[in-house]
């Protein structure tokens, strides 16, 4: 069963993430030791400041500096982290910022308390755009004053939710990710991984600590939802 980590920054020259090739190799190779099979590699993208075109063209371009090194690492697979904004539920370019070859888009949310449009706008990326939406780090949007009833109505949507590694090491908030695993609020995890020092490729220890908590099975149930995800989102053409 392949081991996919669904978030992570690991293209060079293109977000906050890897700067140059060397520490994309560097942290692909520690992907790959950790017994990652594929990285989703999905940069942020901020409709304010990026022009789609652009981006996938940057994307590309870092892409294949990555990949002209010939590195022993995992299989990457494109995709972006889409900032949340206004109107993006009628913004008929993100098509073209979905994981490579499906219809999934990684969403982060806004870090200000939700709205009843925000809630709207993602029914309607859902409903009428037919994305299916992965919400990037619930974990940071949990904590947004009077944001609970919004989370909740967002939870209620058919999404994937993602948690990051490091979170489930973090003792103020681990009790609560692992309760939203076992009740089905939470789905996968990943990295979010940025760089060789700093914010680097952990996926090993989230895994290591949700099958300490919820045991080694429920680690590979989680690996075949990732699995399926990827295979049930896909995109005929
Ligand atoms: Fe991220």
């Amino acid at each position: 069963m392949s081991v996919i980590d669904f978030h992570s920054h690991i293209l060079p020259g293109i977000d906050d993430g890897s700067r140059n090739v060397e520490t994309s190799i560097g942290m692909l190779r520690m992907c790959r030791e950790q017994g990652v099979d594929i990285m989703i590699a999905t940069p942020h993208f901020y409709a304010d400041s990026n022009r789609v075109e652009r981006f996938v063209e940057n994307r590309k371009n870092a892409y294949d500096r990555v990949m002209a090194e010939n590195a022993d690492i995992p299989h990457i697979m494109m995709g972006a982290e889409v900032a949340f904004f206004d109107g993006i539920s009628r913004a008929e370019r993100v098509d073209a910022l979905t994981i490579e070859g499906t219809n999934i888009m990684l969403l982060e949310m806004p870090f200000v308390t939700w709205s009843d449009s925000v809630v709207h706008e993602v029914r309607d990326l859902i409903e009428k755009r037919h994305f299916h939406i992965i919400l990037a780090h619930i974990e940071r949007f949990l904590k947004i004053p009077g944001n609970k009833s919004y989370v909740e109505q967002v939870l209620e949507l058919p999404v994937t939710v993602q948690v990051n590694a490091e979170t489930l090491l973090d003792f103020r908030q681990k009790g609560r990710m692992f309760k939203m695993f076992r009740n089905g609020t939470a789905h996968i995890i990943g990295s979010d991984c940025h760089g060789m020092h700093h914010r680097v490729p952990n996926l090993w220890l989230g895994r290591e600590a949700l099958s300490k908590k919820l045991g080694e099975d429920f680690v590979k149930q989680i690996d075949t939802y990732g699995v399926q995800l990827l295979k049930d989102h896909q995109i005929h053409p």
